[in-house]
Formats: structure tokens, sequence, C-alpha cells
């Protein structure tokens, strides 16, 4: 008897078990599309001012991968940008706008300074670009 109504117990979840299944199916399921996974790279618009003795912002911080557009102005004297890790050297007259393209293909830390002579503080006209 007790053997009977286990046989019987099983049956029913049996059952219940396969009554559950089609319901659950794939008859619910959405057709999966394809989703491209290419991230576009980003664009990185940056002002940058020039004026005696320094470069605002400093440091430039960028994402890596990012294309970087750095639109560059002196407001005083003629200064000059040179960024050497990226091939960029750019002398920038007051008021005239520059405008250089890069791509931060490189994480780190890199160095740009002011190569044109603008005064007792030229030397210490740098910055830095944060590339992470
Ligand atoms: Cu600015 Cu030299």
């Amino acid at each position: 008897m007790k053997k009977y109504i286990l046989g019987l117990l099983v049956l029913v979840v049996l059952l219940m078990y396969g009554c559950a299944q089609p319901t659950t199916g794939p008859l619910v399921e959405e057709p999966s599309e394809e989703v491209s996974v290419v991230e576009e790279p980003s664009v990185m618009e940056i002002s940058v001012t020039a004026k005696q003795w320094e470069f605002i912002p400093n440091p430039i911080e960028v994402n890596k991968g990012a294309k970087v557009i750095l639109k560059m102005k002196s407001v005083d004297v003629p200064h000059g940008f040179i960024l050497p890790e990226f091939g960029i050297n750019e002398r920038l007259d007051p008021g005239k706008e520059v405008v250089v393209e890069f791509v931060a293909d490189r994480s780190g830390e890199f160095e740009f300074f002011c190569n044109v002579f603008c005064g007792r503080g030229h030397s210490r006209m740098k910055g830095k670009l944060i590339v992470r």
C-alpha cells in the first residue's frame, strides 16, 4: 500500500512537471537580437587656456581610447604647447584658437610644457595629461 501511494505521488509529480514545462518553454522567449558590442570611441573636447605661467586646466584628464580635441588659446603673450608623447607641438599666439586632435591610446601621465619663451616663469610653465 505504501509503495502504491509512493508510486502515485511520483506519477503526480511527473505529470505536473510534464504539464508545467510547455508553458515556460521558448514560446514566451523573445528572439534575441544581435547586439553590437563595438563601442564608439568617445570624443572629449577640452578648452585649454594658456597664460603667464600656467595652463588651465591642469592636469588634463581623459579616458583611454578617447579621441581628444584640445581647443587652446593664449590670453596674454605668445606661448607654446608641446606634448611630446603624442607628437603635439603648437605655438599659441594671443587670442587665436589652436585646435589639436589625438587619440589617447596609452594610459599614464604625460608632461606638456610651454616651449616659447614667455617671461620669467616660462621654465615652470608646464602641466600634466592623465590618461586612464
Ligand atoms: Cu608660456 Cu613659455
